[in-house]
This record gives structure tokens, C-alpha cells and sequence, in this order.
């Protein structure tokens, strides 16, 4: 096992110090090569040391070099020295991180690295916050917080009822709203045209004076960064508007959010940061929201059936 780690260790740094100097997309013909991967399942097992071989020789050219410095495609972050190491021994650690029983460091980490995420981002501690997969799982993830509270202002249980016969929830989004929360919505049962889409501007910016008529059954989704142009939806008013009138906000923060670490740029979420009450920011795998009264609401939308651990062996948690 040692010296397959090795090799794989080998392979792994061979592959990160020649990024620098490789083309970014993979040649037409290292593409065509991926042909030798797959074939017939094999009937015997293999050589792990020969299918690192085949991944590395066969696999590595034919990757997009998006963990260097010189790809630019999307909006895809390249990966720094601590986070590979510390990907590489999660592997080793193989843990089913589903809960705190099932991995105390697990947790542990989860816990701590929310807090400083928080910290971080300005936002009031005891803010609820958890990991997704990526941004369109956050807009899930929070639209289906906003909808479960919101129905339950109208006195329906969405969790136990369904969405058959509740009350309707007016959905705002701008007219340059990402893909993933009209995807979201149309998943939560929402529906991705039954909204209500507001003008914007040339840089693709919610016009806030074209916004509809706003109430305590309205949800509005502002979004923190256009992936096309970067701009912000003018948070401030809009979210004072909202406020107003008892609207729940949802703030797409896929890549401006962070823009809240930056003197320069956090005037940009000004009105949708930490003072700001009924708000929602989604971010790259962070789901957070302001208030633990909406901590209450993720752990209502997330909550499972209760398994009991009763039976489960002291001494099997310290195996
Ligand atoms: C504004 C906005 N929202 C949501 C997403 C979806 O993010 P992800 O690809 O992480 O699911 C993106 C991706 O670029 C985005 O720009």
C-alpha cells in the first residue's frame, strides 16, 4: 500500500509542477487516446498499480488544466498546495461524514470551518450555515428554507402537506437571474415561469424602480454577481423595499459574495450583509443565513425522520 501511495504521490507531482508549462485544453489527439480507457468489464481484478498507470498515462493529458494559473474558462478556481494535501489524506481517511457519530473529526471540521466562514463574511455569529455541492444546490438548498417559511406565515406545513393546494408565493427574480435558481425553483415545485421577472439594466442589474408590488407572501431573489458582467443587483434598495413589505430576499452570492472580504467591494452587498434580517446568501458550497430563527427553518426543510442511536454500541464509536 506504502508504495502505491508513493506512486501515486510521484504521478500526482509530476502532473501538478508541469501545469505551468502544458496547454491549458488537451490536444486533439491525447483526447482521441482516452479510446484506450473502458473495453470489455474486466472478468478478473486489475493491478492497481497498472490502473494508476493507465489513469495517469492515458488520463492526464486528456484533463483541462483548470488547477493551474493560466485557465480562465467558467468560473472555476484552481486548487492551493494545503487543500490538495488535505484532499489526498481525506481519501486515505475514507469517512462517511453523515454524522457526528460516524465521524467525530468530520464534524469537527465542518463545525469549525462554517464558524470561520461567518467570521469571514461578515455575518452575525450563530448564523446557520452548512455545505453543498456548488452554488445551484445553495440556491436549493435556501429557496427551499424561504418556501417552507413562507407557507408557514400562510399557516401551511409544506414539510407534512405538500405543495397541493397551499397558498401561491409571488417569485421575483431579475431579468438576468441565473440558470440554477429558475433549475431550483422548478425543482421545489415553484415553477420556472411562474415568476415575475424584473427589467434590467445594460449591465444586466435588477432595475429596482420596475419592481411589482411586494408583500409578506413575496419572495425576491437578488443576485450578487452577473457571471456575464460581474455586476450587482443594487442589494440596498432592493432589499430595503423588501423589507418594507415583509418579503422574504434570497441573495445568489455564487462568486460576488466574496466580494464582502474586500473594503473595495463589500459596499457592493451593502443591504444584504449582516444587518440586513429576513436575507438568504448562497455562496460556492456555503449555505448561510442570517438569523437562527432561519437556522431553524434549514434544519425544519433538512430534518429527517429521527434514527434512533440508542442500540448503537459505545465501544463501536471508539473501534
Ligand atoms: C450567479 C450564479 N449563480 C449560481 C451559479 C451556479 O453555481 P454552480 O456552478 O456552483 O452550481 C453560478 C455559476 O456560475 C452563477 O454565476
Amino acid at each position: 500500500m506504502k508504495k502505491l501511495l508513493a506512486e501515486a504521490a510521484d504521478r500526482a507531482a509530476r502532473y501538478v509542477t508541469g501545469i505551468a508549462n502544458r496547454q491549458v485544453v488537451p490536444l486533439p489527439a491525447d483526447v482521441a487516446r482516452l479510446e484506450a480507457l473502458g473495453g470489455p468489464l474486466p472478468q478478473s481484478p486489475s493491478d492497481p498499480s497498472e490502473v494508476l498507470a493507465l489513469l495517469d498515462d492515458i488520463g492526464s493529458p486528456a484533463t483541462v488544466a483548470t488547477a493551474g494559473g493560466r485557465y480562465f474558462g467558467f468560473v472555476i478556481g484552481g486548487s492551493l498546495p494545503a487543500a490538495l494535501v488535505a484532499n489526498w489524506l481525506a481519501g486515505a481517511w475514507d469517512q462517511n461524514a453523515a454524522m457526528q457519530v460516524m465521524s467525530p473529526v468530520a464534524a469537527k471540521l465542518e463545525e469549525i470551518v462554517l464558524e470561520w466562514m461567518v467570521d469571514l463574511l461578515g455575518l452575525p455569529s450563530g448564523s446557520g450555515a452548512g455545505f453543498v455541492t456548488g452554488t445551484t444546490m445553495a440556491n436549493f438548498s435556501a429557496l427551499a428554507a424561504a418556501r417552507t417559511a413562507l407557507l408557514k406565515r400562510a399557516g401551511w406545513d409544506v414539510e407534512e402537506d405538500g405543495l397541493f393546494g397551499a397558498p401561491p408565493i409571488h417569485v421575483v427574480v431579475g431579468d438576468e437571474v441565473h440558470v440554477s435558481v429558475l433549475k431550483a425553483l422548478s425543482m421545489l415545485g415553484l415553477g420556472r415561469s411562474r415568476v415575475t421577472r424584473v427589467p434590467a439594466d445594460a449591465q444586466g442589474r435588477m432595475r429596482p424602480e420596475a419592481l411589482p408590488p411586494l408583500d409578506d407572501h413575496t419572495l425576491v431573489c437578488v443576485q450578487a454577481g452577473n457571471v456575464n458582467t460581474g455586476a450587482f443587483d443594487p442589494a440596498g434598495e432592493i432589499c430595503a423595499r423588501a423589507h418594507e413589505a415583509g418579503s422574504w430576499v434570497h441573495v445568489d452570492g455564487a462568486f460576488g459574495l466574496w466580494a464582502a472580504v474586500s473594503p473595495q467591494y463589500a459596499p457592493l452587498l451593502a443591504g444584504a450583509g449582516a444587518a440586513e434580517r429576513d436575507q438568504h446568501l448562497v455562496q460556492d458550497h456555503v449555505v448561510q443565513d442570517g438569523e437562527s430563527r432561519l437556522a431553524q427553518t434549514f434544519r425544519e426543510f433538512f430534518r429527517l425522520t429521527t434514527v434512533s442511536l440508542d442500540h448503537f454500541p459505545q465501544s463501536a464509536a471508539s473501534q
